[in-house]
């Protein structure tokens, strides 16, 4: 079998505040895309690397992986992507040769996710289960509520139990053929989805969870940035 990773990079992050795309924010110096690609090329599962990169992007980003060295012979593709991450991700799916049976997707926002968890999520898929997610259990309780836009208060619905509940990272990993035809089913219907997991239980397929990492965070708001940082830091140290 062998795997490929799949990094929707064409997002333009506006939660993080005004700037570049998310993906081309630097930490420590280095745009967080070259750490997503550098933390999916040191896995051993993962021999190419698919970058979607925005629409009108493909080039620049391509100049830009060429500039920074990759860890090992691991190939990359780059690829424009859309105006959607599961739009993004379709796309990167359809870039990838035909040899390739296990599929990796990972956010380029999250950029310092460690090999091990990269490799257990690989493994996973390789003795064969159709999807895995990393996850993690919650420190904050949840409550389920009627969303309101307009800054009121909103009325609680409900408390689901938190020892049940999960935080899910990326990279999730599949069975190639099962990504791909959840990606088509959700096209045709179009619906939208927050992640490809999701996409895979809508065909009634199971999906598992393994653990998750600490460091495998989303770097979404400027708050986590500064960690991000941090850990940065302390790995080069
Ligand atoms: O916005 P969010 O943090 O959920 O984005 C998750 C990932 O999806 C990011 O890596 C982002 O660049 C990517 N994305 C994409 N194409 C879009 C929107 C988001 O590749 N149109």
């Amino acid at each position: 079998r062998r795997t490929a990773a799949v990094i929707p990079a064409a997002g333009r992050g506006v939660r993080l505040g005004p700037g570049a795309p998310k993906a081309l924010r630097t930490l420590g110096g280095i745009p967080m895309l070259v750490h997503a690609v550098r933390a999916m090329a040191r896995a051993r599962a993962v021999s190419l690397v698919v970058v979607v990169a925005p629409p009108d992007g493909a080039a620049e980003v391509r100049t830009l992986l060429d500039d920074h060295a990759l860890p090992g012979t691991t190939e990359v593709i780059v690829v424009p992507g859309g105006a959607t991450r599961q739009e993004s991700v379709r796309l990167g799916l359809a870039a990838l040769p035909v040899d390739v049976t296990d599929v990796l997707v990972h956010d380029a926002a999250r950029p310092l996710v460690p090999a091990e968890t990269v490799d257990a999520v690989a493994a996973a898929v390789r003795q064969g289960a159709p999807a895995v997610v990393p996850a993690l259990p919650l420190a904050d309780t949840v409550k389920e509520v009627e969303p309101r836009s307009d800054g009121g208060p909103e009325a609680v619905l409900g408390t689901p139990e938190r020892a049940r509940l999960r935080a899910v990272q990326t990279p999730q990993g599949f069975d190639r053929e099962t990504l791909t035809r959840a990606h088509e089913k959700v096209a045709l219907e179009g619906e939208g989805a927050t992640d490809d997991a999701g996409m895979v239980e809508r065909l009634g397929l199971p999906v598992v969870a393994v653990a998750g990492h600490e460091q495998a965070f989303k770097v979404t708001r400027p708050l986590d940035l500064v960690l991000a940082e941090a850990v940065l830091a302390r790995r080069r140290a």
